[in-house]
């Protein structure tokens, strides 16, 4: 059985959305719409795998929502919606969670990064969090899944659960999705430490960019990212030892477009006084008129309420029938539903 190219991500909606996010899938998430069919989902049930305040969640989903839409997003060329408004993922997730392994589970380095010397006290959720993910693909029958390199064990993880659903009832239902991981800012690390990756979840606001941050805020928060005091080379190669100095680089190119070669050409010889001023011009240039989009969708909950409820309903009516379909597979009596 060949499924027709679909593509499916998410973004959880557990803080405000950083450049990480938005250069590593949402951007890429704009790009491929009108290419083939587009679900974005944003995962407010993966949110509360740790605990949320429940206005923050809130507003932390329609914040999301808006910054989709800011940066492109069109809901009639996209389907757009929350997570928790489409009843399959939770149902589906549970399904998968009977086909996962708990071994499968036990490898999984965001659940050992996130659970860190405390995996007794996390919750179950965090440990069947790639279920529940599994799910969320496979519910709309996905073929590509573009995420930043951090989730591609996740949607590896996927593909097993698929291959193992497909053999162990003989069938050929799930595609084994592919993760599209592409560009030079599939990992952004953080402005504090170069050997960590830029998070939504990071203690330290200074250690990322929000999207919802102003001029002055980025400039700032650039202007005091760690760095070293050596001048630029003229090619990556010679960043090999520097992650910092490495990583803003990156984030310059990935934000004008250019090579990441073709930027240390240009500021060959220059230090960070010079190069990190520039590097703040570029990232307001694309950022502000997204905040800005952002700061006015902000205005009118409502209809961002009223663009997510319809996008439920569109997802609604392809994730029901295929996870119909998935339950008689397993030996479920066929339901209303
Ligand atoms: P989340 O919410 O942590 O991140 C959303 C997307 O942003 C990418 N990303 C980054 N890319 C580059 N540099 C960074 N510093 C950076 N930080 C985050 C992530 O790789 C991701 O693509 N488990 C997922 C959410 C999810 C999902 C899904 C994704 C749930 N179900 C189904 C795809 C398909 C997560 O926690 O992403």
């Amino acid at each position: 059985m060949t499924h027709a190219p679909r593509i499916f991500s998410g973004i959880q909606p557990s803080g405000g959305l950083t450049l990480g996010n938005y250069l590593g899938a949402l951007r890429r998430f704009v790009e491929k719409q009108g290419q083939v069919e587009t679900v974005y989902c944003l995962v407010d049930l993966h949110a509360i795998t740790v605990w949320q305040d429940p206005a923050r969640l809130r507003h932390q989903t329609r914040e999301a929502a808006a910054a989709f839409l800011a940066a492109g997003i069109d809901p009639a060329q996209s389907i757009l919606f929350v997570q928790s408004h489409v009843p399959a993922h939770a149902e589906l997730g549970w399904m998968l969670s009977c086909v996962a392994r708990v071994g499968w589970m036990n490898r999984m380095t965001q659940f050992k990064d996130k659970a860190g010397k405390n995996a007794e006290a996390v919750s179950l959720g965090l440990y069947a969090y790639p279920a529940l993910m599994a799910a969320d693909i496979l519910a709309y029958q996905a073929t590509h899944v573009p995420v930043g390199e951090d989730q591609k064990q996740h949607v590896e993880l996927t593909r097993d659960i698929a291959a193992k659903f497909n053999h162990d009832y003989g069938v050929e239902f799930f595609p084994l999705p592919e993760p599209v991981i592409e560009g030079t800012a599939t990992r952004v690390m953080s402005l504090r430490d170069g050997s960590r990756k830029m998070s939504k979840s990071d203690p330290s606001d200074a250690s990322r960019i929000n999207l919802t941050d102003d001029a002055d805020t980025i400039a700032q928060k650039i202007r005091k990212a760690r760095t070293d005091a050596d001048p630029l080379p003229g090619s990556m190669a010679g960043l090999k030892d520097r992650p910092e100095a490495r990583n803003l680089v990156n984030i310059y190119a990935a934000l004008t477009g250019e090579a990441p070669d073709a930027v240390c050409a240009r500021f060959e010889g220059q230090g960070f006084g010079a190069f990190k001023p520039a590097l703040a011009e570029v990232a307001v240039g694309v950022l502000s008129p997204i905040t800005t989009r952002m700061n006015a969708l902000m205005a009118d909950p409502a209809e961002i309420d009223r663009i997510l409820l319809a996008g439920a309903e569109r997802a609604d009516a392809v994730a029901a029938p295929i996870v119909a379909d998935a339950r008689e597979i397993m030996g479920m009596i066929r339901g209303a539903r």
